[in-house]
């Protein structure tokens, strides 16, 4: 990190001005740091959307938006993708370094141990209607966590926070198989310690009482692979607002559940989903061309889902791994799926066309994973409940790095203000 004062910003009308350090990272543009621009001049920044704000040091994920590339702690994301488990890379990205093979033992070991929900918590799900959204009771169920780790957390201890992530990256999968099985009205899974993370959560997710179920070795390679992908993505609208809820010293598990809010909007996680039923909406490869009309006309509200990126004005690392995989794994488990060829064909249409090529819009992460967990038997409404199993991983280990940060602040930002000036209060009868 090196900081140079460079930057002088004068404001003419009163003279007033304010030298602005110039800071750099280990990678990527150099930053203005504005933290005293106010106290000298009088003035905020506006910048809505956060399209030219770092709100944070970080040095867990790096991203070059421009070249498509996209980092883990400094391993790119397609070595993780052949070499790493999903685990691992969580293990990696909480701690900063990939563990020796003793380091791995003990994490698995306690993540393998604390997968377990609370009893109590079972009967939460009894509240909900059977046809509730899945990332709603994920939610509140990952919220109500807060209710049974509550008093005995203490967010400056290290120890407790290391505790709390082990916990959500544990429990986060039974909950979501539960969520899966109280909307189908299947009894609840108790996890399987002599399972490896993934089968583990399949076995959740699709054993029934009546049979054994006969895991698939490639269905659990598929969703390791997708769950390193999803594993964190720097400052995105979720992580973002997960350091937000927890610059306020709020618990572990009410920051993440409010990551978890914040992602199931179709602008961002929620778009795997969206993805699904816009390739299902169009049905056929011939009709691809008046999705894309459509898509391009600013009357009309349809936009391609899973296409675009703040960040990326190149192929999203992530959508190419992913595109290569889901041939890849439909062909290895026999699923012929026609929503395939529908995608090719729109990425295609979309890649060629002026609209799309003049504003750099890509597939993105979501734009195959959607026909790839169909594949493997994952409802569409769980889609996005997927995507937060695994950012729960980056998640953590960014509310670990706030809570590590010497002098961190609340989060606060400002505005402009434009409701109406002073004006004195009127008794209703003369209104
Ligand atoms: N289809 C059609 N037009 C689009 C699309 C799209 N998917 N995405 C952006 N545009 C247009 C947009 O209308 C605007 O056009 P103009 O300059 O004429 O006004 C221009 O491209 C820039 O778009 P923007 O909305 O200012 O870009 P943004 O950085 O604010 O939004 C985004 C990024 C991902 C929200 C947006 O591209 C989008 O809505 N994509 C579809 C939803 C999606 O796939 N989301 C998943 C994102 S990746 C995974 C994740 O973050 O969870």
């Amino acid at each position: 990190m090196s900081e140079s004062k460079i930057v002088k910003l004068v404001d003419e009308s009163t003279n007033r001005s304010s030298e602005l350090p110039l800071l750099s990272g280990t990678l990527g543009p150099a930053c203005i740091d504005i933290g005293t621009l106010y106290k000298d001049t009088g003035h905020f920044t506006y910048d809505p959307g956060y399209g030219s704000t770092a709100s944070t040091k970080s040095a867990i994920t790096y991203i070059d938006g421009d070249k498509g590339v996209l980092l883990y702690r400094g391993y790119p994301i397609e070595q993780l993708a052949e070499k790493s488990t999903f685990l691992e890379t969580s293990y990696l990205l909480l701690n900063g370094e990939l563990p020796t093979k003793d380091q791995f033992s003990k994490f698995e070991h306690d993540i393998t141990h604390h997968t377990m929900m609370h009893e109590s918590l079972k009967d939460f799900f009894k509240g909900f209607h059977h046809d509730a959204h899945p990332m709603a009771m994920l939610a509140a169920s990952v919220a109500s966590l807060s209710a049974f780790y509550h008093d005995d957390i203490d967010v400056d201890d290290a120890d407790d926070r290391k505790l709390a992530a082990i916990r959500l990256i544990a429990k986060m999968p039974t909950i979501a198989a539960a969520c899966y099985r109280y909307s189908i009205g299947w009894p609840f899974r108790y996890p399987r310690n002599n399972l490896e993370y993934v089968d583990r959560f399949l076995h959740m997710m699709f054993e029934v009482p009546s049979e054994p179920l006969e895991l698939s070795p490639v269905a659990a390679k598929a969703l390791d692979l997708l769950f390193i992908l999803h594993a964190d993505h720097e400052q995105n609208a979720s992580t973002s607002t997960v350091r937000l809820v927890g610059s306020t010293g709020a618990n572990p598990y009410a920051s993440i559940a409010a990551g978890i809010t914040a992602l199931w909007g179709p602008a961002h996680g929620g778009a795997n989903e969206a993805v699904l039923e816009m390739l299902q909406e169009i049905g056929s490869a011939d009709k691809v061309e008046t999705a894309v009309k459509r898509a391009k006309d600013k009357n009309d509200n349809f936009r391609l889902m899973g296409f675009g990126h703040r960040v990326y004005k190149n192929f999203d690392p992530r959508a190419k791994i992913i595109r290569e995989m889901t041939h890849k794994v439909l062909g290895e488990l026999g699923v012929n799926d026609p929503l395939l060829e529908v995608a090719m064909k729109l990425e295609e249409a979309a890649l060629k066309d002026d609209y799309f090529v003049e504003r750099k819009l890509y597939p993105n992460v979501d734009f195959y994973s959607g026909i790839i967990y169909k594949a493997l038997g994952i409802p569409t409404e769980m889609f996005t409940v997927m995507f937060a199993i695994a950012r729960t991983a980056g998640w953590i280990a960014h509310w670990i790095e706030q809570h590590e940060t010497p002098g961190a602040r609340i989060g606060r930002p400002r505005q402009i203000y434009t409701g109406a000036d002073v004006r004195d209060y009127v008794a209703a009868d003369k209104r």
